[in-house]
């Protein structure tokens, strides 16, 4: 196992309208990480902004902000809400940062002196799964899981394409092509990865994991590098 993990989880797998499953989800993902962390591994998760994100992006927009950049931070606002409410299911943890660090920078400050660290957005532009990626390239992780609410990568968009059908495993190169790697994003929108990130992951040759993070055990097999469902993304040797 790597001694480093990053893992970008979805906001839409902290919220559901179905609170049973969620917290049973909760209960699943917090023994998985109090494990990992007990073979010794520093784990660093950038939790989303999901329906909170969402919700409160379109409420602005509602209330007549078009600027992208203020509807950014009402998007970061909600995925560092959603940092602190995941936080709170760490309290047992030893060497938790009970803080939610705003920036790469402050959690290199802090690097040595946790294994535990949940954070939500940065600055406006991305999403967090480019925080996750930028965190991972600043720490020398060898392992980003981006853990959100579909299976795979498709080849097209399956609530489009009928024809679209998962990826298992793809270059960096090709997931820049799929994800639309220079095109603009819209504040509030999801993607299976945001195209900034892998943009970054292409230019830094980091390999990324993609799966559904509501499968914990999946998760775990992901994470102790035995064979999953989802996508692998390499990098070039
Ligand atoms: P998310 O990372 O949650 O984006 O950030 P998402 O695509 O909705 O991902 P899921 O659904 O949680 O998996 C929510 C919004 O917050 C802003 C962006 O507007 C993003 O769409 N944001 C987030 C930033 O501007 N910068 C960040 O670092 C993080």
């Amino acid at each position: 196992m790597q001694d480093t993990i990053v893992i970008a989880l979805g906001g839409s797998l902290l919220s559901s309208d179905e609170s049973d499953k969620i917290n049973l989800w909760k209960i699943d993902f917090v023994n998985l990480i109090n494990s990992v962390l007990d073979s010794g591994v520093k784990i660093f998760i950038v939790v989303g902004g999901g329906k909170l994100a969402r919700k409160n992006i379109a409420k602005a927009k509602n209330d007549g902000i078009v600027d992208e950049f203020q509807l950014d931070l009402i998007g970061i606002n909600a995925t560092r809400e959603n940092a602190r409410d995941v936080i709170k299911s760490f309290e047992n943890v030893q060497n938790l940062n009970k803080n939610v660090p705003k920036s790469i920078d402050d959690v290199l400050i802090s690097f040595g002196n946790y294994d535990l660290t949940i954070m939500g957005g940065t600055v406006p532009g991305h999403t967090t799964d480019t925080v996750a990626i930028k965190l991972a390239k600043e720490i020398n992780s060898k392992l980003v899981v981006i853990a959100t609410n579909v299976s795979h990568v498709y080849t097209g968009d399956p609530r489009e394409d009928r024809n679209a059908t998962p990826i298992e495993k793809l270059s960096l190169k090709e997931l820049g092509e799929l994800s639309g790697v220079g095109k603009p994003i819209q504040p509030g929108s999801s993607f299976a990865v945001d195209p900034v990130g892998v943009s970054l992951a292409i230019d830094h040759n980091l390999p990324l994991v993609i799966l559904n993070g509501h499968d914990v055990e999946n998760l775990r097999k992901a994470i102790y590098g035995e064979p999953f469902n989802g996508t692998i993304v390499y990098g070039d040797d």
